[in-house]
């Protein structure tokens, strides 16, 4: 297997090579401390050596599962918010047709849902599901997030009117905690079918737990190649593994570096819209993980080339606080060339018998030469090919770095305290039993009776 490679020659026009270099040892004590379990959040590191503790009979059961949902249903609903979909909804886009609603069905249509609370959505999404053959897979590690709960009840409602409660559970899979919350008694209630969210694996880091791998199965892709990924790259920024040589180890020291020198903002690019989820789930990974006592980079992303017609300006001329991480594809899956035309009134035949891929590569050089010109600096991850096994090394080495970083900022990378705000007061203003105090307090800030 090839690997996904890290490159930050374009980013030594602003950090020597020396600095970045300079940081071996502080990144040696962060992982270290994450490989000891002696920094902050260690009780959540179980995402460390997750790729390689995964068994033959975990991934049997959740293929065992997922061929089920897949034989029953035309369409299966993913609830879950966060880190309870993010990862699902960026493997499945990545290796998925970018048409996957017009093509012809090999499997169900994978649906997300319970991220939102959106009335016209859930409506929708209900008028679209009356009459259909559909599952549910309900992700929820606390059992209680409101848009989640919310959508499983409407969802589980609709499908027990239309096959009947006996039928209903036997489309319906809960991956939650192994012993706490609403979900897992429900789950024990009704007998559903269920998997387990490991009580030390974080939301963010649980797409290679069966939060993200039962929907990627179902979707019909190759688990087994996407933890062989993860494996490799576990292998790969291993804490015995030389620091120039540890993509995970010189990604984190250069955003760091990059983060002291002024840069408050990391941009995350991509030139295929199959990425566009994976900077999602990436955002959710760094923001939650770093942005916390009035620290950390923000992580922002474009979709290039569509998003230079727009935030181009932006990133080639506005304040120079920002850097890019371009993940770039190598080779793409299909292959397609541009033709000739005889009349050429459109002024393309210099492109007539070009790959389309020249084209785009062309458009990322000359962008990466423009914006490095420009003050921005650039960091390049290069992915041989869109496939189960690369995107796994991808999501394990951003997980790697994601620790190392966050201990490198000093902050703890595995809690999410500032989450917590909004829920206290949307609580407040539903008067919801139990928070009476709070209600009342809203309502005198309201001016309200
Ligand atoms: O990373 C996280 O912890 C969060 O994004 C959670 O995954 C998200 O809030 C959903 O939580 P839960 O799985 O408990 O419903």
């Amino acid at each position: 297997m090839k690997n996904i490679t890290l490159s930050v020659e374009k980013v030594l026009g602003f950090i020597p090579q020396e600095k970045i270099n300079s940081c071996a040892d502080a990144v040696a004590k962060a992982q270290a401390a994450l490989e000891d379990g002696t920094g902050k959040g260690n009780d959540f590191l179980g995402w460390l050596h997750l790729p390689s503790s995964i068994t033959d009979a975990d991934l049997k059961d959740l293929e065992d599962t997922a061929k089920g949902l897949r034989e029953s249903c035309e369409a299966v609903v993913v609830a879950g918010i966060g880190g309870s979909y993010l990862g699902a909804k960026a493997v499945i886009e990545a290796l998925q047709s970018s048409f996957q609603w017009l093509k012809e069905k090999k499997g169900p249509v994978i649906l997300f849902a319970g991220n939102n609370i959106s009335e016209d959505y859930l409506a929708e999404l209900l008028d679209l599901l009356k009459g259909k053959k559909f599952g549910i897979i309900n992700i929820s590690k606390s059992g209680t997030t409101t848009e989640t709960a919310l959508t499983f009840r409407l969802l589980k409602t609709l499908l027990e009117q239309q096959v009947g409660k006996d039928e209903a559970r036997k489309r319906i899979v809960a991956i939650t905690d192994s012993s706490k919350g609403a979900l897992r008694k429900l789950s024990t209630q009704e007998g559903y079918k269920t998997f387990v969210i490991p009580d030390n694996v974080g939301g963010r880091f649980s797409v290679l737990t069966p939060v993200g791998l039962l929907p990627i199965a179902v979707a019909g892709f190759d688990i087994r190649a996407l933890v062989a990924g993860a494996v490799e790259m576990e292998n790969k920024c291993a804490n015995s593994v030389k620091f120039e040589e540890n993509p995970a180890a010189v990604y984190a020291a250069t955003r760091n570096l990059l983060y002291k020198d002024g840069k408050k903002i990391e941009i995350l690019v991509n030139y295929h819209p199959k990425l566009h989820f994976l900077a999602e789930w990436w955002k959710q990974l760094y923001g939650e993980s770093e942005g916390k006592d009035k620290k950390g980079l923000f992580p922002a992303s474009v979709d290039f080339t569509t998003d230079l017609h727009s935030m181009g300006q932006w990133i080639q001329d506005g304040e120079r606080i920002i850097y890019e991480t371009v993940i770039s594809v190598e080779t793409p899956v299909k292959k397609l060339e541009f033709p000739s035309d005889a009349e050429n009134l459109d002024g393309l035949n210099f492109l007539a018998g070009k790959r389309i891929d020249e084209v785009n590569k062309m458009a990322e050089l000359g962008t990466q030469i423009a914006h490095v010109d420009g003050g921005v600096p650039n960091i390049h991850i290069s992915v041989p090919e869109l496939t189960e096994a690369y995107i796994g090394q991808l999501i394990y080495f951003f997980e790697k770095a994601c620790g190392i970083s966050g201990y490198l900022l000093g902050v703890n990378p595995f809690d999410q305290p500032g989450v917590e705000a909004y829920k206290k007061n949307m609580f407040a203003l539903l008067e919801k039993p139990g928070y009476e105090a709070e209600t009342a307090a809203m309502k005198a800030r309201l001016g309200k009776k």
